[in-house]
């Protein structure tokens, strides 16, 4: 296909020239954003008398046309083609002549595909964050159903202190709620339209910025023509919002891979989610949490891309900027397909509750608890630690728990304790006696799952 500047140029692009440069393969699942922003500024052009309202009127519906086309598989993408807004542009003009020619009036490709990638990026954020809502439904929905679910906390995955399945799941409901403010905002800075900044300068013709951001349904306009055209802040910033999510999503899958062992055995997935293996009759591994846990390692990378792709290109627009598509389509699939994923498989699992509650008897998780009691009777708590401490090398010794003392070996550690003892170190009531706001007791997670939920409704 004859080059668009063969006016200026005396040779014609070496072939693997063009496959170079191309980006066809990639940018091409922007055709929708592409003719969305070419219908605009078409409007515009002809609204500002730009161009003759008959002429825009023409494009316009040629370029609607041109959408469905692409859209039913009537108009095959051509590969060879530079890039989508190349490919466009030429469709049209074999279609409608000269008022296709018309199009590019005031427009650079510079402004044209900062314009794209952000009309791309505002709907993909937009599902990005109504999988994270629907995770954060899900995340409630276990967390409501094992409330009470008394199990070991952990600090040095040893076992520390006992808290419940459901408060267990609130804390990665916490950690969702910040990943969906932070996409948010990168929304509102991502929805701004740096159409008319051209390839630089902006332009000479009478052009409306505004009815163009206006017509797109975007917040407003970039203020500067030579930021607008290089700016790619918002994508690395999406690239990095999604890194936070998988990271999260990581540490998450790490726990359900854990729980699903034989040695924890706190909770079993879904066959539907499990995978068996080749050779050992007996496997059920969880292969979409160690997925997600591995796929988090390429969404880094792929921040890691756009950031250094970025540090040292001089204003404005120079085509290392083109790497940024692959980078973000990349870390948005695959954020996407992770989010989706994993919260199917936890909607899916079943908890074991009793071997919670067995773990959570296993470990002298209620030795603090056994501290605080003496501490309350008057006994400074550095004090009462040091008894709870030989009272549990004493139970390890005699492989006994604090629960099954007797009261007479209880006084041996110190008089001060007296049958309220039992009560103190009872699981339940070490995790319903932490009232605290934040804490794992009944009415905070009942409190937590509100706020959650107000969330989410919020969000509507
Ligand atoms: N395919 C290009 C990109 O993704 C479009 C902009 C091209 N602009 C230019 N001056 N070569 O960045």
């Amino acid at each position: 296909m004859a080059k668009m500047w063969d006016a200026r140029f005396s040779k014609a692009e070496n072939k693997r020239v063009n496959d170079f440069n191309s980006s066809i393969s990639f940018d091409s699942r922007m055709f929708y954003e592409d003719i969305e922003g070419s219908i605009a500024h078409a409007t515009m052009l002809g609204k500002c008398g730009i161009i003759a309202t008959e002429e825009s009127e023409k494009i316009v519906a040629a370029l609607r046309q041109i959408r469905d086309d692409i859209e039913s598989g009537a108009l095959p993408i051509d590969p060879e083609a530079e890039d989508i807004h190349m490919f466009v542009e030429e469709v049209l003009t074999a279609r409608i002549g000269d008022s296709g020619k018309r199009l590019h009036t005031a427009r650079s490709r510079n402004d044209q595909v900062a314009l794209d990638i952000r009309l791309y990026l505002k709907k993909e954020i937009g599902e990005i964050r109504a999988l994270v809502l629907d995770l954060l439904s899900v995340i409630v929905k276990v967390a409501k159903e094992n409330a009470d679910a008394v199990m070991p906390g952990y600090t040095h995955l040893q076992r520390a202190q006992p808290v419940t399945f459901g408060h267990y799941m609130l804390a990665y409901a916490q950690m969702f709620i910040r990943d969906d403010l932070r996409l948010k905002e990168t929304l509102a800075r991502t929805s701004v339209s740096p159409l008319g900044s051209g390839a630089l300068a902006s332009t000479t013709y009478p052009i409306d910025r505004h009815l163009v951001a206006e017509l797109l349904e975007l917040g407003g306009v970039t203020e500067n023509s030579m930021d607008g055209v290089s700016d790619r802040d918002f994508l690395i910033e999406l690239a990095f919002d999604l890194s936070l999510v998988m990271m999260h999503l990581s540490r998450f899958s790490e726990e359900i891979i854990l729980w699903c062992t034989n040695e924890f055995s706190f909770i079993e997935l879904d066959d539907a989610f499990s995978t068996g293996s080749s050779i050992m009759p007996q496997k059920k591994n969880p292969d979409i949490a160690e997925l997600v846990r591995g796929k988090t390692g390429r969404i880094y990378g792929d921040l890691t891309t756009v950031l250094t792709m970025m540090k040292g290109i001089p204003l404005a627009y120079n085509k290392d900027m083109q790497e940024d598509k692959e980078a973000i389509f990349d870390a948005v699939d695959n954020a996407k397909l992770c989010l989706e994923l994993f919260a199917s498989m936890l909607d899916t699992l079943t908890v074991k509750r009793d071997n919670l509650r067995r773990a959570a008897s296993g470990g002298f998780i209620n030795a603090t608890d056994c501290a605080d009691y003496l501490a309350q009777k008057g006994l400074p708590f550095r004090d009462a630690y040091r008894v709870s401490g030989r009272l549990v090398a004493y139970c390890i010794e005699n492989k006994t728990d604090l629960e099954s003392l007797s009261l007479d070996t209880y006084k041996e550690f110190s008089p001060m304790f007296e049958n309220d003892v039992y009560e103190a170190v009872n699981l339940d009531n070490c995790v319903n006696r932490r009232t605290v706001y934040g804490g794992p007791s009944k009415e905070s997670v009942e409190r937590q799952i509100k706020i959650v939920n107000a969330y989410i409704d919020a969000q509507k």
